[in-house]
């Protein structure tokens, strides 16, 4: 007889109906209203409102932590400025996020891509070099007379990278324009940025400056209602759902982004379960989530050493012991090395990165003194089953595929 389909056998009942609109949910959907940042948003658009009379605005740069709704705000006033200008006659509204965009030709590539409307007068993707990019869209630019703001968002992203150069070539686009201008807005979410640049960049870019502040647990609450009720169906959402995201995101420094990451979530674990409503315990299950995808992130991107000696502190605790000292974790460590062929550390590099470890929260230490004889530490692995799992199957772990299998059968 054969075998049955898995779609009949896992019967997959994922109930499909509790979102109305995924998108709604993902953290690149610019909603009508941003509430709570009114503020921001009238200063900004005073700022900007001059480029819709082709007048040159100051630069501005927006700063605030991760979240704070910048993104959103500067994508809100662009969209605004297409509603009173559809044809881009007075202003045309540029957006380039620096993270993906980096090397200051793709920026300028990028920026003409958005700029030349003429299919046959774009600039070739490739083959072209930054100087004849430059001078092909700075000569469009002239001869289309008007303003034109530049978002650059993370900006840091792209000074780090380029020193200023980018910001630096666009700004001096004003220097050949007589007919047109360039406006620039910079965000970034590293409020320290600023000090970084030199004084002439900083005085330039920093013509005006917005900070963002972290939102408070009623206001990602009330960001969050007004999500939910395009998202969802009347009734879906357990009454407690929103407080709970909205707790946990506020002690994460008032990110609305992660409030909104953990309600999307909650929502797929519900209809995942075919469950038909979202509850408190699904938003939990999504916060665990979430925890567990930030620790296997920070295990991927140790150091090889660093990855070795958790290791050994993973397989120190299978031989019984829960607790390990300084010396016992070296031990296991060096015999980890000899199987994996990887040079030695000193103990005292060792117990460096054995602090660094617990820093990151992968094991527990506590300092333990033997009065006249010294003192150690006594090390605790703090990260669960799931974790230790992904950390044994890491590539630089193959050569103990010997040792895997029972490492596998313990948890
Ligand atoms: N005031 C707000 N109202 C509604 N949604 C918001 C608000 N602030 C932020 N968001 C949403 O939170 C998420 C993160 O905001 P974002 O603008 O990307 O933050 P930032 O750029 O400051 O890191 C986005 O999905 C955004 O739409
Ligand atoms: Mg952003």
């Amino acid at each position: 007889m054969s075998q049955p389909s898995i779609f009949t056998q896992h019967t997959i009942k994922r109930n499909r109906n509790l979102i109305k609109n995924k998108n709604i949910l993902q953290s690149t959907f610019i909603p009508n209203q941003l509430p709570h940042r009114e503020r921001e948003i009238n200063m900004i658009a005073e700022i900007v409102a001059p480029a819709l009379e082709k007048d040159k605005p100051s630069n501005i740069l927006v700063t605030g932590r991760p979240g704070t709704g910048k993104t959103a705000v500067l994508n809100f006033i662009g969209r605004e400025i297409k509603k009173v200008d559809p044809n881009e006659e007075n202003c045309c509204f540029v957006y380039i996020n620096c993270e993906i965009v980096d090397a200051p030709t793709s920026m300028l590539y990028n920026m003409s891509n958005q700029v030349i409307k003429e299919h046959e007068r774009k600039i070739p993707f490739t083959g072209w070099s930054f100087d004849k990019v430059y001078e092909t869209l700075l000569s469009y630019m002239e001869e289309s007379h008007k303003t034109y703001l530049v978002v650059l968002d993370e900006i840091d992203m792209a000074l780090q990278k380029k020193g200023d150069d980018i910001f630096y070539y666009l700004t001096n686009m004003n220097e050949t324009l007589s007919k047109s201008r360039v406006s620039v807005i910079g965000i970034t979410n590293n409020t320290k940025f600023i000090e970084f640049l030199s004084t002439k960049i900083k005085s330039r870019l920093g013509e005006e400056k917005i900070i963002f502040t972290p939102y408070t647990p009623d206001q990602i609450k009330d960001i969050l209602r007004e999500r939910a009720a395009v998202a969802f169906e009347d009734g879906i959402l357990e009454e407690s759902v929103i407080p709970f995201c909205a707790a946990v995101a506020a002690n994460d420094s008032g990110d609305a982004r992660r409030a909104l990451d953990l309600l999307r979530i909650a929502a797929d674990i519900a209809e995942r379960n075919g469950d038909s409503k979202v509850t408190e315990a699904h938003a939990r299950s999504a916060r665990d989530r979430i925890e567990l995808d930030a620790v296997l992130e920070v295990i991927k991107t140790l150091p090889a050493q660093s990855k070795t000696v958790l290791m050994a502190i993973v397989k120190g605790s299978d031989h019984g012991s829960i607790t390990l000292t300084t010396g016992e974790v070296f031990t296991s460590y060096k015999d980890l090395c000899g199987f994996l062929d990887l040079p030695v550390l000193t103990q005292r590099r060792v117990a460096d990165l054995i602090s660094e470890l617990d820093m990151l929260g992968m094991i527990h230490a506590r300092v333990k003194s033997f009065g006249r004889n010294g003192r150690t530490k006594e090390i605790e692995l703090s990260i669960s089953g799931e974790v230790v799992c992904v950390l044994s199957s890491d590539d630089l772990f193959k050569p103990l595929s010997g040792f895997k299998k029972k490492q596998m059968t313990l948890m």
